[in-house]
């Protein structure tokens, strides 16, 4: 009988079924770097603690060294057998090595190992993520600053509202994924902290430094109580929440360009490399990419609600049903990623019709608030009341067809008799949109203003 090195009182060999519900290998055989790179931090620590002999870290280094160039190469394939990526890599120690190798796992356990593992894996792919992020908030500064008097109109209730800049659109953009980039940050440094030396739950009697470890992996410091840290995924719930709320943003700007690409709208074409045709209907191009990003921000809230479930009833320590938390993250990142990725490229080659939308802000009274506020400002009228007469006024420009942007002076005066010229310049779509100076506003001078915050905000942090 084969004995399984991971159950050392298990005589009989596992039932088959146990094995396709217990085995992690052909999912956590992705974490095979991080695997080998914290075991031979350990094996560096034990031998420096003189817990095992230098010659026998010398071989399980060189040793561990080959392995990581053998899988990456192809050269060894991980296939199903070993119970999971820990055991696989023990294995194809023991057999490259010999006895050395079955040193490795002294002052360890598969607990301290795996929480080490997933979170050198969860910190490397923050990092990525965040880096993919600013080069998604340089092309939305980018397509702003090409688009600062780009006229379009602002919506709410998706109806027309008030006439803003396209570029201060894209801002809103690329504000939302600055969040998202120091959300990501943020997660990095709480979570930066080493698990290695933890143990099973209680630590270890052997006279281990885990202050070694823990610089050696790129970790702060030790965690502070082994039986929280073996038993804490808040780091991949973290990436997962943060990965939730960025494809919330991604999901939402498709949502609009979905919109923006319709016949209807036709505020944006996107670039025929990210749409695809019908296979019935021959004039079709259809928003494939924008739809795909929309549709996978589900899986991403899958990910996330699946893992808080999974802990909601755990007692200390560890439980098997953590080894549920590595798909939905290897999920959750990879989709992250390629969604990333698209992003920028259909960012940086969408066309922007900036006639389509200068025409868009001659229907839904745009510069209606801005008539009010003129009454405010030049006639001392209570908001209130202003308020009220320009709904009048807007109701004669529906019955005479128009907006209220194209009402003569003549027509605005047989509403109102005490209008003066310059109403005529406080009603055009323009001069509303750059009327709004305060800081944040639309006005093309605020958008320009807030394109500088962006840009010296990534100096600081693009040292
Ligand atoms: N494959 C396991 C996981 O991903 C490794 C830890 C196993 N520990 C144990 N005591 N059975 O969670």
């Amino acid at each position: 009988m084969k004995k399984n090195i991971a159950s050392a009182r298990i005589n009989i060999e596992s039932s088959h079924l146990l094995k396709v519900l217990n085995d992690s290998l052909p999912f956590d055989k992705e974490l095979f770097k991080e695997d080998i790179k914290g075991s031979i931090a350990h094996a560096r620590m034990l031998s420096n603690k003189e817990i095992i002999s230098n010659d026998d870290f010398a071989l399980i280094e060189s040793g561990l060294n080959e392995l990581l160039s053998d899988i990456e190469s192809g050269k060894i394939e991980l296939n199903e057998g070993d119970e999971d990526i820990h055991m696989a890599i023990e294995r194809l120690l023991t057999a490259k090595i010999g006895d050395a190798a079955k040193r490795v796992h002294t002052a360890r356990s598969r607990n301290d190992q795996v929480a080490t593992d997933f979170r050198l894996y969860v910190q490397n792919n923050t990092i990525e993520l965040a880096n993919l992020l600013i080069r998604v908030i340089k092309s939305f500064i980018n397509i702003a600053k090409d688009n600062t008097d780009t006229l379009l109109p602002g919506m709410t209730h998706l109806q027309h509202a008030q006439p803003i800049n396209f570029g201060y659109h894209m801002l809103a953009y690329a504000v939302m994924f600055k969040r998202d980039y120091e959300r990501f940050i943020s997660s990095y440094d709480r979570n930066n902290i080493s698990p290695l030396g933890c143990a099973a739950l209680a630590g270890t009697p052997h006279p281990i430094d885990r202050e070694q470890t823990a610089k050696e992996l790129g970790f702060k410091e030790p965690s502070i109580n082994c039986l929280d840290t073996v038993s804490d995924r808040d780091f991949a719930l973290e990436i997962l929440f943060n990965i939730s709320t960025m494809m919330m943003h991604i999901s939402r700007l498709s949502e609009e360009l979905i919109l923006w690409s319709t016949s209807e709208f036709k505020f944006v074409t996107l670039s025929d490399k990210h749409a695809t045709g019908s296979s019935i209907m021959p004039q079709k191009k259809n928003p494939d990419i924008p739809e795909l990003l929309r549709g996978k921000t589900g899986r991403a809230y899958g990910n996330l609600i699946s893992l808080l479930t999974v802990m909601k009833g755990l007692p200390l320590a560890y439980n098997k049903d953590t080894q549920e938390d590595k798909e939905g993250v290897f999920d959750s990142v990879h989709t992250a990623k390629i969604s990333l990725m698209v992003l920028i490229e259909m960012i940086d080659e969408m066309k922007v019709n900036k006639e389509n939308m200068k025409k868009a802000c001659k229907v839904g009274h745009l510069s209606a608030t801005d008539l009010a506020d003129y009454l405010v400002k030049n006639r001392d009228m209570p908001f209130r009341d202003a308020y009220h007469l320009v709904g009048n006024i807007v109701n004669e420009a529906e019955k005479l067809n128009k907006d209220i942007s194209e009402l003569s002076y003549q027509e605005l005066k047989s509403i109102d008799n005490t209008f003066a010229q310059d109403v005529i310049e406080v009603l055009n779509i323009t001069n509303s949109m750059n009327a709004r100076v305060s800081k944040g506003g639309t006005s093309t001078k605020s958008t320009k203003e807030q394109i500088d915050i962006l840009n010296s905000w990534l100096e600081k942090i693009v040292k």
